[in-house]
């Protein structure tokens, strides 16, 4: 079983190379179930309906987000009531969404997807570690595999992850960098790991923003405004090959295409 997981999308540079791109990719690859993380899809904050059906419309099965999923108010609703779109599990009880879900493939898989955020150097939210726990509880017995998307800053925080779930779930991808890493690998356990599958939107930029207003942030400590950059769009994504039978990692491979 192929899945592929499609790293930030960030705004329009990003949505349109998703849309170029990802139909070769799924047919070249054979991959079975999409996952996007989107949550700086809609012009590099948030996500808007939209921009959902656009990403929808290219091929994502189930969008993950982060901490950027909130920015947007329309999407609240959507949420509660849109069971492809996950936002991290790790928030505060009571809020709109949720941050997993099982969702069944052509030939009738089941894959659960799980997304949380990190604590380090980010919002003081529950331990992702035992939210984990808690959703690897309720889904036993319910899931053929389990991918985690893990939106954290700390490369520590997520390498952490990987070795608290390995063997428990099929893959840990981490995102929120938006800097593709190179440690793809599959843990002691059976678990494949990447600590960040990277950006897919402008690469001359700053994490996805145009360069100037970014540097002049860094020079001045003013709050200037960000805009999203759009020259030299790139995908960044993993491909995991999973065991039916285990739920095991058998691959892991990072891709990057341009146009
Ligand atoms: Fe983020």
């Amino acid at each position: 079983m192929k899945l592929l997981f499609v790293g930030d999308v960030v705004g329009q540079a990003g949505r349109q190379i998703l849309e170029q791109k990802l139909s070769s990719l799924i047919d070249r690859h054979f991959v079975d179930l999409v996952v996007v993380n989107a949550e700086n899809a809609a012009a590099g904050y948030g996500l808007t309906l939209s921009v959902m059906g656009e990403l929808y419309k290219a091929g994502a099965h189930v969008l993950t987000s982060g901490n950027h999923i909130w920015d947007k108010k329309e999407i609240l609703d959507v949420l509660d009531r849109d069971k492809r779109l996950l936002r991290p599990h790790n928030y505060p009880e009571g809020l709109p969404g949720r941050g997993y879900g099982i969702y069944e493939t052509a030939a009738g898989l089941k894959v659960a997807v799980v997304n949380l955020e990190g604590r380090v150097f980010m919002k003081n939210l529950d331990c992702p570690f035992k939210t984990a726990d808690r959703i690897l509880t309720d889904l036993s017995g319910k899931a053929d595999m389990i991918l985690v998307d893990f939106h954290a800053e700390a490369t520590s925080e997520k390498q952490a992850l990987g070795h608290y779930l390995d063997g428990r779930v099929s893959a840990v991808v981490g995102t929120h960098t938006h800097v593709q890493t190179a440690d793809e690998k599959i843990l002691i356990g059976g678990t494949g790991y990447l600590t960040d599958a990277g950006m897919t939107g402008a690469q001359d930029a700053i994490i996805g923003n145009q360069k100037e207003p970014a540097l002049q942030r860094f020079l001045t400590q003013l709050p200037v405004r960000l805009e999203v950059a759009k020259k030299d769009p790139l995908l960044c994504a993993v491909l995991i090959t999973i065991n039916e039978e285990t739920g095991h990692c058998e691959a892991i491979e990072r891709i990057q295409e341009r146009p």
